[in-house]
């Protein structure tokens, strides 16, 4: 019987585009959904926009646009990434929609029927020069603790303290740098503190096979808080101005945004059964009945950092909100990735560019299976690393996989026009290959990919193994031996097809283009077809290139020196490391703001003084610049601040001759953290200007100005 899934990632914020941590999420996800299918089951994956809250509101306004512009600019550049990466999406909408709104109103109505709502005063700071209350990110001040200056709302940096904002010393206003004052309001808490709520939680998080034991053990301790730690209700609205769903029966406020990002999940799954897609991928049916359909499994992929709210506030909201709606079935967390056991940090310059690794022309499956390669089940971090990348990839995918076919194939078009032959029948291969598919079947079930890619390898290296053994190339040269030579090739090329359709959920193109170009097959391969020996095959053609040791230098090469400089404010850094905090246990309940992530904190539309006052801008002069051995973007130049010399490695090869560099003045960034590159050690960056049309263009201080002198 053919299962019934409902699947989804999580919502990415819609102020900026993808970065590699949403996209590792989607291939992850995008993997099990495509063996599910493969298996014969009806499979619904959706995804949308997480387009309300502060941050897109403001971001929106910095750039003079409303914020549906912005949602709307950033949705547009989706596409380019989905369908890139091989992301097999069936539905893509947003939370800001009709049916988000039609269905967060519906679902608040209910809990609030059933006595889960309940409003309460709540004081918090205030910006008066911009008329809003401010969360946490947007309060700034001296940390109570160690006296760093410029802390955050909710934690210090420098000492790692957590406090209420209330406690900084000297707070000011991110947004305009004005003293804020405290002020009160309505608003609206969802009770999670009622005891029908910690009972249903407590069942639901611990059916078996729910929650995967790293995150029931979280969810365990929030369920079993105490006193200050006891679980704590959760504060649902936001007082105007907000971008966000009105809430029905209280003018001026609005849900905050985390509670309908994820109702964003089921508008996305309405929209999607409403647009009549759904029934190309299943029976005909509707969002109700699909949803309400006793053997309809809802799974949910999510990163480590958002638990808190996938495993308690979302499954209770949907328990007291009654059918439709169904609790999901499955959290499945995973770690975040890093690159090269670094934290992902834009303005560190680690991290990789989705679109930079495709518009240099590397292969989207490469990635596809050392993600695959890397994942278990487990709430692991995962470590891109680029010697590593290129060794398995062009070890297991060229090495073992696509190789054999090349070699099996060619003597089979050369010397038997294309047929294949067992000796003594295909009987036992089939079943050695029933075997394999039903292992390795259990392993992608249970999300082990790398213990699949291990045992897919396995596979590949007994087809190999064998074919060496029985070295056809000899037999070739021998007429008496060619039936020989017809059976091992046809051995292999069975052993080849076993492997493509075992790694199609990670290399869904290469399966289809063996499917059809070497099979002949005119649909894609199913998981049904490792049972059905091949009897032709077509010539071989090109299935893939291996890794180009030049194609990482290029994808880690820095972006041009202005884009580095404004990639990502300062807190971007730190925001991977915000897992699994539980938000609303905190002390207070307006302290629920959601967990920051790169997007978010990327959106701040304007710095105070005082950060600005932390760049050491200096007017530097070129001594020397060079040419970088290896390097195709950068020059090494040697700059004198007055008192010291620095040497900078900067992405401006492209526009500018060195030979025509030294001597002038440029302007550097010079308390920029020392970077290791590749090439050397980065001691800071010049400032150059660019946009997509044109640059980078050096900037130069106007005559007068002399090396070391501070730039404000
Ligand atoms: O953390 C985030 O990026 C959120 N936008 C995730 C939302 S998931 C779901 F609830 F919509
Ligand atoms: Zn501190």
């Amino acid at each position: 019987m053919a299962e019934k899934f409902f699947v989804t990632t999580a919502l990415p914020y819609a102020n900026g585009p993808f970065h590699i941590g949403h996209i590792m999420e989607y291939i992850q996800a995008d993997i099990w959904v495509r063996f599910q299918r493969m298996q014969g089951n009806e499979v619904h994956f959706v995804g949308a926009d997480d387009a309300h809250g502060a941050p897109i509101m403001l971001k929106a306004e910095a750039e003079g646009i409303t914020p549906q512009e912005l949602v709307a600019r950033i949705a547009a550049g989706r596409p380019r990434y989905l369908q890139g990466f091989h992301i097999s999406f069936d539905h893509w909408h947003s939370t800001d929609s009709p049916e988000n709104v039609a269905l967060s109103q519906d679902i608040y109505r209910r809990l609030k029927e059933h006595g889960f709502v309940y409003s309460k005063p709540v004081e918090q700071f205030y910006d008066p020069v911009k008329g809003m209350f401010l969360a946490d990110r947007y309060i700034k001040g001296e940390c109570p603790n160690c006296h760093a200056r410029d802390q955050y709302g909710d934690a210090c940096e420098v000492c790692s303290t957590v406090y209420a904002p209330t406690e900084l010393i000297e707070p000011y206003s991110a947004l305009t740098g004005a003293k804020p004052i405290l002020k009160t309001s309505d608003h609206l808490f969802f009770r999670l503190s009622d005891p029908r709520c910690v009972d249903f939680l407590n069942g639901w998080t611990t059916t078996p096979n729910r929650l995967q034991p790293q995150v029931l053990n979280k969810a365990r301790e929030w369920l079993s808080g105490t006193g200050e730690q006891a679980l704590g209700d959760w504060d649902i609205s936001r007082d105007a101005p907000y971008f966000g769903i009105p809430i029905p029966d209280a003018p001026g406020k609005y849900f905050y945004v985390w509670l309908d990002a994820p109702i964003g999940y089921l508008a996305s799954l309405q929209s999607y059964f409403e647009s009549g897609k759904a029934r190309a991928n299943g029976e005909p049916r509707s969002f109700e009945e699909f949803l309400t359909a006793p053997d309809t499994r809802q799974v949910h992929f999510i990163g480590k950092d958002i638990i808190y709210f996938h495993t308690l506030f979302w499954p209770a909201m949907l328990r007291f909100a009654g059918p439709p709606y169904k609790v999901p079935d499955n959290v499945y967390v995973h770690g975040f990735i890093t690159v090269s056991g670094e934290k992902m940090s834009k303005s560190r310059g680690t991290g990789i560019s989705p679109l930079r690794y495709l518009d240099i022309g590397m292969n989207p499956e490469w990635l596809r299976y050392y993600i695959a390669a890397k994942l278990n089940a487990n709430v692991e971090d995962l470590d891109f690393n680029p010697e590593d990348f290129l060794a398995r990839v062009n070890s297991d995918l060229i090495g073992k996989y696509v190789n054999i076919a090349s070699r099996a194939a060619n003597f089979i078009t050369r010397h038997f026009g294309g047929a294949l032959a067992y000796a003594g029948g295909a009987q036992a291969l089939r079943q050695h290959a029933a075997e394999a598919a039903d292992q390795v079947r259990e392993s992608y079930a249970a999300r082990e990919f790398g213990r699949a890619m291990r045992e897919i390898m396995a596979h590949a290296d007994r087809i190999n193994q064998e074919f060496d053994a029985r070295q056809p190339w000899v037999l070739a040269k021998d007429p008496a031996r060619h039936a020989e030579l017809q059976d091992i090739c046809s051995r292999t090329l069975y052993g080849f097809k076993l492997l493509s359709v075992l790694l199609a959920p990670v290399l869904p193109e290469v399966g289809a283009r063996v499917a059809r170009e070497l099979f002949g097959l005119d649909r894609a391969l199913r998981w049904s077809d490792a049972l059905e020996p091949p009897q032709r095959v077509k010539p071989y053609q090109h299935l893939m290139t291996r890794v180009d040791p030049k194609q990482l230098d290029a994808l880690f090469e820095p972006d041009s020196p202005a884009a580095a400089v404004t990639a990502a404010p300062p807190r971007a850094a730190s925001n991977a490391s915000a897992a699994a905090k539980p938000a609303a246990a905190k002390s207070g309940a307006a302290s629920a703001a959601p967990v920051a992530t790169g997007e978010a904190a990327s959106s701040v539309p304007t710095i105070s003084i005082e950060e600005f006052k932390r760049l050491d801008l200096r007017v530097a002069r070129i001594v020397a610049a060079e040419h970088v051995t290896g390097a195709d973007k950068l020059l090494k130049l040697t700059l004198d601040l007055g008192t010291e010399t620095r040497t900078v490695f900067a992405g401006i090869k492209s526009a500018y001759d060195p030979a025509t560099l030294a001597g002038r003045l440029t302007l550097m960034v010079a308390n920029l953290a020392p970077r290791k590159m590749k090439f050397g050690i980065s001691e800071g960056m010049v400032l150059a200007a660019s946009n997509e049309s044109g640059g980078p263009y050096l900037l130069s201080p106007d005559s007068g100005a002399v090396p070391g002198m501070r730039v404000s």
